[in-house]
């Protein structure tokens, strides 16, 4: 495995009860001038806002609110936050919802403290200086944002979409009650499922010698994925299965099955030039690229994906070579999108050849993408063609 530093400073709550129990304190330790971020209404629906407001104002917590972050966050949105927390001297933010709140959060954050603006840091001409306090309330299992210190933020007049981060921006708490997601509809059910499955690919297809743990551990996560998505799919209100996604979505992406090993990520650099431009779902836009980036790969090293097919799909590996066992498991990872529902074709969300060329381009604008086989702009038109 390579050398590496494992840094995690977030506190973590799971299961029921404990914003109950917890959430006043955690917040009052860091402050009493609380900026409440949340997304379209959904916590207006469910109960969880009332929940949350009655719990901080009883506190004596003074609130100021943003709502209407957007799945698949803007960055004008970002700067409406930042000039709230200035102006309102602001000392924590709450962040409230799916992944797109808390990277939204992450970005305010960085931005009160950054002089210039924060899109600076997502574009890689700047280095975060420092964070405001964020705290999170997850909605939706998926992202993993709720232990990681990375955010996704799209520039909608640029048609950009980057990720960006520092080591300020770990949740300083995050509350995970598996309760708090059966609301969360079919669809966005799904595509959460196929984002935390899509973040285990990333990590195991790597090119690192000699990782057996890092291996075990990914395939332990993508197993229990593929047992448990369907209930939760299905019986949206089924406790254990929610408790299950939550948790596998948390673990595939807080660094814990990662250590020493540098994931491959090429798929996400090409789902986000998708919704950079056609803003679909970023679990969908995965569920569609990696079986496609599967087949352009797979000659890299089969024996990997041999290993899936055995250890995660079950597949009796006797008398097939490698190369016959990675095209079984990429046609179980088919199979297994198309049985929960996942969009299989750019052509599901009326994506045609129009912009390929200049999502290939964007793609690799920062260099080649992807570490288990390096792509350059011919190999995402490519990928991106075959999966119109
Ligand atoms: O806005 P509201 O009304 O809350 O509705 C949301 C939204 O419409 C809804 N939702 C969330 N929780 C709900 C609920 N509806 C009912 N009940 C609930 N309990 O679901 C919709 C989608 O929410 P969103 O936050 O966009 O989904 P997700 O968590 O999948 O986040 C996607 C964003 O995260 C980025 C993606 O690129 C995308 O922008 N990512 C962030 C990462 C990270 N920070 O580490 C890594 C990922 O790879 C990803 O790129
Ligand atoms: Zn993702």
């Amino acid at each position: 495995m390579d050398a590496f530093r494992f840094y995690n400073p977030t506190t973590l709550y799971y299961g029921k009860g404990q914003i109950e129990k917890h959430l006043a304190d955690e917040v009052t330790k860091i402050g009493k001038r609380v900026l409440l971020l949340y997304g379209g209404g959904s916590i207006k629906r469910n109960g969880l806002y009332d929940k949350v407001v009655s719990i901080l104002q009883n506190a004596g917590v003074r609130l100021f609110e943003l709502s209407g972050v957007e799945p698949n966050p803007r960055l004008s949105t970002v700067h409406k936050g930042i000039d709230i927390c200035r102006e309102n001297n602001v000392d924590l933010i709450l962040a409230v919802g799916g992944g797109s709140v808390l990277d939204c959060g992450k970005a305010i954050a960085m931005g009160v403290k950054y002089d210039g603006d924060v899109w600076d840091i997502y574009q890689r001409k700047g280095k975060a200086t420092g964070a405001l306090p964020l705290g999170t309330i997850l909605t939706l299992a998926a992202t993993g944002s709720e232990m990681n210190s990375g955010g996704v933020i799209t520039n909608w007049e640029t048609k950009e979409k980057l990720g960006g981060g520092s080591p300020y921006t770990f949740p300083v708490f995050s509350f995970c009650d598996p309760e708090n997601t059966y609301t969360v509809p079919r669809d966005q059910t799904v595509y959460g499922i196929c984002d935390m499955l899509a973040h285990c690919f990333e990590h195991y297809f790597h090119p690192t010698r000699h990782t057996p743990l890092q291996q075990h551990l990914i395939e332990a996560v993508m197993r229990t994925i593929v047992e448990h998505a369907k209930t939760a799919v299905e019986n949206p209100n089924d406790y254990d299965a929610r408790e299950t996604m939550m948790y596998c979505s948390t673990m595939a992406l807080n660094g814990m099955i990662s250590m020493g090993i540098r994931g491959d990520w090429a798929c996400h650099a090409i789902e986000h030039e998708i919704s950079a431009i056609y803003d679909i779902p970023h679990g969908g836009g995965l569920a569609i690229v990696f079986p496609h980036w599967m087949e352009h790969v797979k000659s890299a090293n089969p024996s990997r994906f041999a290993s899936l097919a055995k250890h995660v799909f079950g597949v009796d590996g006797g008398g097939k070579t490698d190369a016959e066992l990675a095209d079984i498991a990429i046609a179980q990872v088919r199979a297994f999108y198309q049985s929960i529902g996942a969009p299989q074709r750019l052509a599901d969300y009326e994506i045609g050849d129009e912009q390929l060329e200049r999502m290939a381009s964007q793609a690799v604008r920062f260099g080649e993408i992807g570490n288990f086989k390096k792509l350059g702009k011919d190999d995402v038109y490519q990928i991106l063609k075959s999966a119109l």
